[in-house]
């Protein structure tokens, strides 16, 4: 039988990118790898260990759906005590990383036809996520200039009788984005106003930088009803291969969602559930260090930019990136995929181009790579963008 599949499924260009970068690595090549959306920092030893101890004393049999008891009410006190929020275990689930629960919620939550509003630039899964289950992205577009800020009268210009779902990211990959508690309060409100369930994706929250705060959407009672947050292990606690995320929702979406995980991926491994488990309970020694190692990097990564190419550059306030104009880097009105495939090709600079994003002009660079590491790779691509006649 052809094979024909019914999916049309796109592939992630950040994982496209970073796999393509890896390629000519294993072939012996010398690659600056900006693609991966990882800090590369070793998972903490008291996790490491929590994992071994699991193994040794047998914890390797299919754990709970919803995820191991001990670590459900764990993450639940972690979540309440550091960004005041009041769930209960019962409204929390253990997923495979916090891809898999914003994945669920779109199986779970969409019917064809059902718009879901999203923030551009914006994590390049969302659309892709949204079209799988039938429904529309309707991205919108916020501005460099305005900070990347979505305002409530880009939401009022979108808004149909169809809009289910708004998807908000903060902090934000790429843009570093960060969401004050009173911008926060006010597009909850607006949500509310218009029965909108809002998907909060808030897995970089551990990394904020300039002792800045995080402002969490679970942390308005008022709007629980309507409000899902997505948490992960993956980028504060440096555990992206261990694929352990959470969702806290109402009750009712939790018990919808654990069923869907039953028929699916059967819940996480219980490895990573009790290493995840040491990882929470050692949130405050691990997620400082984390924060600490990717605060210097992103210092580095922009000292060298504004020294190699002699411009300034907005400062992230979280997460792993910098969202670069091809503007600053002498491109303007070329296409971000030809430049990212260029840079890596003939430089070798692995980078995400903006288009994945939803914003043309622009690439994104990941700060997550060792300090001397990033150093070179600016030299590297300041030197590239230099160099007349490198072009092909
Ligand atoms: C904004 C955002 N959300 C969710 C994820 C998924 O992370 P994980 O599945 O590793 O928890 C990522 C990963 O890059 C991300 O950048």
């Amino acid at each position: 039988m052809k094979f024909s599949p019914f999916m049309k499924v796109a592939p992630s260009a950040s994982v496209m990118m970073n796999s393509l970068a890896l390629e000519k690595k294993s072939k012996g090549q010398r690659v600056y790898n900006l693609a991966a959306g990882e800090p590369m920092v070793d998972t903490h030893p008291l996790v490491v260990e929590a994992a071994q101890k699991a193994m040794q004393e047998g914890k390797t049999h299919y754990p709970p759906v919803a995820g191991i008891p001990e670590l459900r009410a764990a993450v639940t006190e972690w979540m309440n005590t550091t960004y005041a929020t009041s769930y209960t275990a019962a409204q929390s689930l253990v997923t495979c990383g916090g891809k898999y629960g914003i994945f669920a919620l779109c199986q779970a939550l969409l019917e064809p036809g059902d718009a879901v509003l999203i923030p551009a630039p914006y994590w390049v899964s969302y659309p892709s996520m949204v079209q799988l289950f039938g429904g529309v992205p309707i991205e919108i577009s916020t501005e460099e200039t305005n900070g990347w800020k979505l305002s409530i009268a880009d939401l009022e210009r979108v808004w149909t009788p169809q809009t289910k779902i708004l998807m908000f990211n903060n902090a934000s990959n790429p843009t570093g984005v960060l969401y004050s508690h009173e911008e926060i309060e006010k597009i909850l409100q607006w949500a509310n106003t218009k029965n909108i369930i809002v998907i909060s994706d808030e897995v970089y929250s551990g990394l904020v930088y300039d002792g800045k705060k995080f402002i969490s959407c679970g942390s308005f009672p008022q709007f629980q009803e309507n409000t899902v947050i997505i948490q992960s292990c993956s980028k504060h606690f440096a555990m992206t291969g261990w694929r352990v995320g959470f969702v806290f929702a109402r009750q009712e979406v939790i018990k919808t969602l654990t069923m869907l995980q039953g028929q699916s991926t059967t819940g996480t491994s219980s490895i990573s559930q009790w290493a995840a488990l040491a990882a929470v309970q050692n949130a405050s020694e691990i997620i400082p260090l984390v924060r600490m190692a990717m605060q210097e990097r992103r210092d580095v990564v922009i000292r060298t930019f504004e020294e190699s190419f002699g411009k300034k550059l907005l400062t992230p306030s979280s997460s792993l990136y910098l969202f670069i104009s091809l503007a600053l880097l002498e491109r303007e009105g070329q296409s971000s995929e030809m430049f990212a495939m260029e840079l890596l090709e003939k430089a070798n600079i692995a980078t995400v181009p903006g288009k994945a994003f939803g914003k043309e002009g622009y690439l994104r660079f990941s700060f997550g790579d060792v300090p001397a590491e990033l150093e070179l790779a600016i030299i590297a691509l300041a030197a590239y963008i230099k160099k007349p006649g490198s072009l092909a």
